[in-house]
């Protein structure tokens, strides 16, 4: 249970007391996304997110699963991001952090799990992008979609950027250059500065602002400045998590009280 529930820029606010309560919580919501969504279409599509902030939800999803109160079956899951370049095999990748904190416990079909293909050739990386979009739109748009939000206020690799917002509220999936902050981040996974991606592909803001629920999970007093300013700021695509003002009505944050602390 959530310890306060607020409502800010049409976005429903539940605060916990830590983040293994809010990831309890969360988990709960990802099964009863999916039980809807196959009641209503046979089938269900869900966006997931990476980072540090998800290990604990991925934990959960599983002790479910292997208490048999959650299956996946008639389930497809669509990765926000993948660093660029990088193979599927590298323990940094985002298709092996999948592996390791969900699908290998779980009983996901492999040909559901799709994550953007990091060693992709350049020349192919567009159409590979709009091909992952239009695999999403294929299967009748995203169901759910899970968020984190960076230190720079990214949602998938949406980076901040100068641009109006109408034009960033249709960015599609991209190759995008990281921000400095993101490589800051980055770099504990990277111990070697060199070895950080400097680009990745990325869900675009528009497939993201169309799921028809959306989950974003913050934990930590780093986050609370993004989240407030993304809450209480105006929109700008500047900090791209104020974008999700615009999907007002289906968003949900599940935080801890240190990243609440700028909202009140
Ligand atoms: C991950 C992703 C990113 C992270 C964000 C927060 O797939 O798209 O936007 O959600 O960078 O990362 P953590 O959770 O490591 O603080």
């Amino acid at each position: 249970m959530p310890a306060r529930i607020l409502e800010l820029a049409g976005a429903d606010i539940h605060i916990f007391a830590t983040p293994e309560d809010a990831c309890r919580a969360a988990a709960a919501e990802v099964a009863r996304a999916i039980d809807a969504a196959k009641k209503a279409r046979g089938r269900a599509v869900l966006g997931l997110a990476t980072g540090r902030t998800p290990v604990p939800l991925y934990e959960r999803l599983v002790a479910m699963h292997k208490e048999r109160a959650l299956s996946f079956t008639g389930t497809s899951t669509y990765n926000l991001d993948e660093y660029y370049p990088i193979s599927p095999a590298d323990p940094r990748s985002y298709r092996s952090y999948m592996d390791q904190h969900l699908c290998r416990h779980v009983d996901l079909a492999p040909n559901r799990t799709h994550v953007l293909d990091g060693t992709v050739p350049e020349a192919f990386a567009a159409e590979h992008a709009a091909l992952y979009d239009r695999m999403i739109a294929a299967e009748g748009g995203l169901d759910f979609q899970l968020l984190g939000i960076g230190r720079n206020g990214h949602i998938g690799f949406n980076e901040p950027t100068q641009m109006p917002v109408d034009e960033a509220l249709k960015l599609p999936t991209r190759l995008v250059v990281l921000h400095p902050v993101t490589l800051a981040d980055a770099a504990a996974e990277f111990p070697a500065a060199a070895d950080i991606p400097t680009r990745a592909l990325t869900l675009g803001v528009a497939p993201i602002l169309a799921a028809r629920s959306i989950l974003v999970l913050a934990f930590g007093p780093k986050k609370a400045e993004p989240l407030a300013r993304a809450l209480t700021g105006p929109m700008t695509a500047e900090l791209p998590a104020s974008l999700l003002q615009s999907a007002a009505g289906r968003v949900t944050c599940m935080v801890d009280e240190a990243a609440a602390g700028g909202l009140e």
